[in-house]
């Protein structure tokens, strides 16, 4: 059986693109050679991740997510079994620009994409439904007044 996991995080201040490609760089080393698949979203400072494997090694993984510099309050949202993968192929999803330097129109399609992927991917477990439903929400949240 496969265990399925989904949290949240916000990313420290400091955070840069830089340290997003280093983060993505090992996630797809590491997740590769121990079969673990999900996918790692960054919107307006905010990860929201699902990660498919074997138990321990997602637990393995967590914990050192948790204690990762570069993001905090990380919270697991829900985690449990589950019978398939919902992201067999799927490396990690994000999107590299800062908001106030991302052209609007892009930032708009980039949201409809992420839109469109919630809709067009299966959903067989609890997780993997929370996980794309704190997506939206995150997605759907008015823009910030600062
Ligand atoms: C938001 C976020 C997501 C991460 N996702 C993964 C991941 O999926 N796989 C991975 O190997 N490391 C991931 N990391 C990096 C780990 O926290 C950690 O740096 C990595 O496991 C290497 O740890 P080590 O140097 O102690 O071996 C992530 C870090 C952050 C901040």
């Amino acid at each position: 059986m496969i265990h399925t996991l989904t949290y949240e995080s916000k990313a420290i201040k400091e955070l840069t693109i830089a340290d997003i490609e280093a983060i993505l760089e090992t996630a797809r080393t590491f997740n590769g050679l121990n079969g673990i698949t999900g996918c790692l979203i960054f919107y307006r400072r905010k990860f929201i991740q699902i990660l498919e494997g074997d138990k321990a090694k997602i637990h393995d993984l967590m914990e050192k997510i948790k204690q990762d510099k570069r993001h905090r309050n990380v919270d697991v949202l829900s985690e449990g079994p589950t019978e398939n993968r919902n992201f067999p192929n799927w490396g990690m999803v994000y999107y590299p620009i800062d908001k106030n330097e991302a052209n609007q129109n892009e930032y708009e399609q980039f949201k409809r994409n992420l839109l469109l992927l919630a809709d067009l991917t299966v959903h067989s477990n609890q997780t993997a439904i929370l996980f794309w439903k704190r997506m939206k929400l995150l997605v759907a949240e008015p823009p910030d007044v600062s």
